[in-house]
């Protein structure tokens, strides 16, 4: 190994692609078993003394740990699109560049958003509960009913990459796609959807409401009793974006009831250990943070984050700097 090659930590172990980059091109301690935690990444740091750090969401670098994080370090480099688990304001302001992987996992986003939707209109997690427990007796025609996704209403929370890339899907599927955001897009991004300047004017008139926004670093959740109250009786809510965007105890309250007739969520505000109120309702299907979670996205994912490392030690402008 040689000294001249760039010192870099990494919070978990990445694909073996990256894996193998990091033997050849960087000099990093082994790879964690298991994820590092902030505590862990920092006491690391003083000891390694890094020039770059590859984290993801589970590993937040927030005020006092920025401060932390020894003179060394001049990147952290997210290997995720989400940026909630940064202080980035307070990492710019100490000279740390930051970057996100932002493209390489719109497709994959979509792809599990449009799987969510249909799973949950569908109930596909009590069919998936019957069947494991032997199916058994003829379901009558009206029993176990879902509702049909093809030419439905969808609403768009965010109209970001993701956002635009679950509209043009949602077209495949006949879909009525309206969405609201910060500001209208050109129409050449729009894939067809309506533009609600007003989010109030826009859910009563879905029947899925799907979020595609980050999570505001101070906001509080968009989706409340009050939004909630908004939708049509029967509605579905999809979230593959971030759980601080729902307030959970409303959620539950509304699935409880029926006003919202099934959920898919993707994330949760308390990750790994979603609300166990949430778990045990059976209309709501239900994946692990998993949206970015295939060999080809998370391969270019990690990838990107090294592109990132190479960038920075050679000089050269990061490929994708987080600005602000
Ligand atoms: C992202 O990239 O933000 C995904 O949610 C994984 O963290």
């Amino acid at each position: 190994m040689s000294d001249t090659k760039p010192r870099i930590l990494r919070s978990v172990r990445l694909l073996n692609a990256a894996e193998k980059r990091i033997e050849t091109d960087f000099i990093a301690p082994p790879p964690p078993t298991t994820p590092l935690d902030t505590a862990a990444i920092l006491k690391l740091a003083h000891e390694f003394q890094p020039v770059a750090i590859l984290v993801t969401h589970h590993s937040p670098l927030k005020g006092a740990d920025v401060a932390a994080l020894p003179e060394s370090v001049k990147l952290v480099a997210t290997v995720s699109v989400g940026l909630d688990h940064l202080d980035v304001p307070a990492l710019l302001a100490r000279g740390i560049a930051v970057s996100n992987t932002p493209d390489v996992l719109t497709d994959c986003n979509a792809d599990l958003t449009m799987m969510l939707i249909i799973a949950a209109c569908r109930r596909a997690a009590e069919y998936y509960t019957l069947m494991k427990k032997g199916w058994g007796h003829t379901l009558g025609m009206d029993e176990m009913l879902g509702h049909r996704v093809t030419g439905k209403t969808l609403g768009i929370i965010g109209m970001g990459r993701i956002g635009q890339a679950v509209a043009r899907r949602a077209r495949g599927f006949e879909m009525n796609v309206l969405y609201h955001n910060r500001r209208r897009l050109d129409p050449t991004h729009e894939q067809g959807a309506t533009y609600y300047e007003s989010l109030e004017d826009m859910l009563p008139k879905c029947n899925i409401l799907s979020l595609h926004l980050p999570a505001a670093p101070s906001g509080g959740p968009i989706i409340t009793a009050r939004t909630l109250a908004l939708l049509p009786r029967g509605s579905v809510l999809v979230n593959a974006a971030r759980g601080a965007l729902v307030d959970e105890t409303a959620l539950i309250d509304a699935l409880r009831s029926g006003h919202l007739f099934s959920a898919g969520l993707d994330v949760y505000q308390n990750e790994p250990n979603p609300d166990p109120r949430i778990l045990a309702l059976p209309n709501v299907f239900m994946t692990p943070h998993a949206g970015s979670a295939t060999v080809e996205t998370r391969t270019a994912m990690c990838m990107l984050a090294l592109d990132n490392v190479t960038a920075l030690v050679a000089g050269k402008p990061l490929p994708t700097p987080v600005t602000a």
